[in-house]
C-alpha cells in the first residue's frame, strides 16, 4: 500500500500515531488528518483532553461549543472569557447576552443555532489570541464546521473574520460582503463583536444591517431561514 493510503487506511481505523519498525526517527503524523475523521463525540472528547498549547496550562476546562449541532446558522467568536472558561459554554457574560440578543433581532434562539470560537480555551487576561495558538485550534473547529455543515457562517469580530478568512483586513472592509468559507464554498458573514458594541453602543445599526444581511444571504440560498 502506498504511504497515503496506508495513512488513510490507518486513520479510518482510528490509529494515529505509527511507526515502522526500525524507522525510529521518522517523524508522526500530525495530528490534524486524525480530527479530520472524528465523529462529534470524537472530537469533544479530544479537545476537552486537549495539550496541544500552553493555554492548557490555565484553562479551567475547554469551551466547545453549544448550540444544534445541525443547526444552519453557525456563529464564531474569538475565545473564552473568565465567564465562559468557568461555565463551559461560549459568549455568556455580558457580550453573550448582547450576542443573545442581537440573534433575537433577527428571529434566532441561542438553541437553535451553534455558537463556537476559534480557541477553545481561554487566553489568561483576556489577550487576545496568538496565531500559534489559532493555528492549534484550527483543525478543531474546522471538523466543526465540517461536522454540522451549517448553511452559513458568521464571524463575530475582527480576530474570528480575520482568522477564518486568513485576511488582515479591517473589519469594517470585511462586512457587508459575501465570503466564501472552505472547499465546501460556505457563504460567511462578517460583523461586530458584541464585546465591541458594549463599548461602542453606536455601532449596533451596522451590526444589525449585518445580521439582516446574513439573513437575507441565507433566504436566497434555501427555501427555509
Ligand atoms: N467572546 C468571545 O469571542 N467568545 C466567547 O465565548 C466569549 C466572549
Amino acid at each position: 500500500m502506498s504511504d497515503p493510503h496506508r495513512l488513510e487506511y490507518l486513520q479510518a481505523l482510528g490509529i494515529g500515531t505509527w511507526r515502522l519498525r526500525g524507522a525510529q526517527h521518522e517523524p508522526a503524523p500530525a495530528q490534524g488528518p486524525i480530527v479530520a475523521h472524528m465523529d462529534w463525540t470524537q472530537l469533544r472528547t479530544c479537545v476537552a483532553a486537549c495539550t496541544r498549547c500552553p493555554l492548557h496550562e490555565t484553562r479551567t476546562q475547554t469551551v466547545f461549543g453549544v448550540g444544534d449541532p445541525q443547526a444552519r446558522w453557525l456563529f464564531v467568536g474569538e475565545a473564552p472569557g473568565a465567564e465562559e472558561d468557568r461555565r463551559g459554554e461560549p459568549f455568556v457574560g455580558r457580550a453573550g447576552q448582547l450576542l443573545d440578543a442581537m440573534l433575537l433581532a433577527v428571529g434566532l434562539k441561542r438553541e437553535q443555532v451553534f455558537i463556537a470560537n476559534i480557541l477553545k480555551c481561554r487566553p489568561p487576561g483576556n489577550r487576545d489570541p496568538r496565531p500559534e495558538e489559532a493555528r492549534s485550534c484550527a483543525d478543531y473547529l474546522g471538523r466543526q464546521i465540517e461536522l454540522i455543515s451549517p448553511k452559513i457562517l458568521v464571524a463575530v469580530g475582527r480576530i474570528a473574520a480575520q482568522t477564518l478568512l486568513k485576511s488582515e483586513s479591517t473589519l469594517a472592509k470585511l462586512r457587508q460582503q459575501v465570503h466564501s468559507f472552505g472547499p465546501a464554498g460556505v457563504p460567511l458573514i462578517v460583523t461586530y463583536h458584541p464585546a465591541y458594541l458594549l463599548r461602542s453602543p453606536a455601532e449596533k445599526r451596522k451590526a444589525w444591517e449585518d445580521l439582516q444581511f446574513a439573513k437575507r444571504v441565507m433566504q436566497s440560498g434555501s427555501s427555509q431561514s
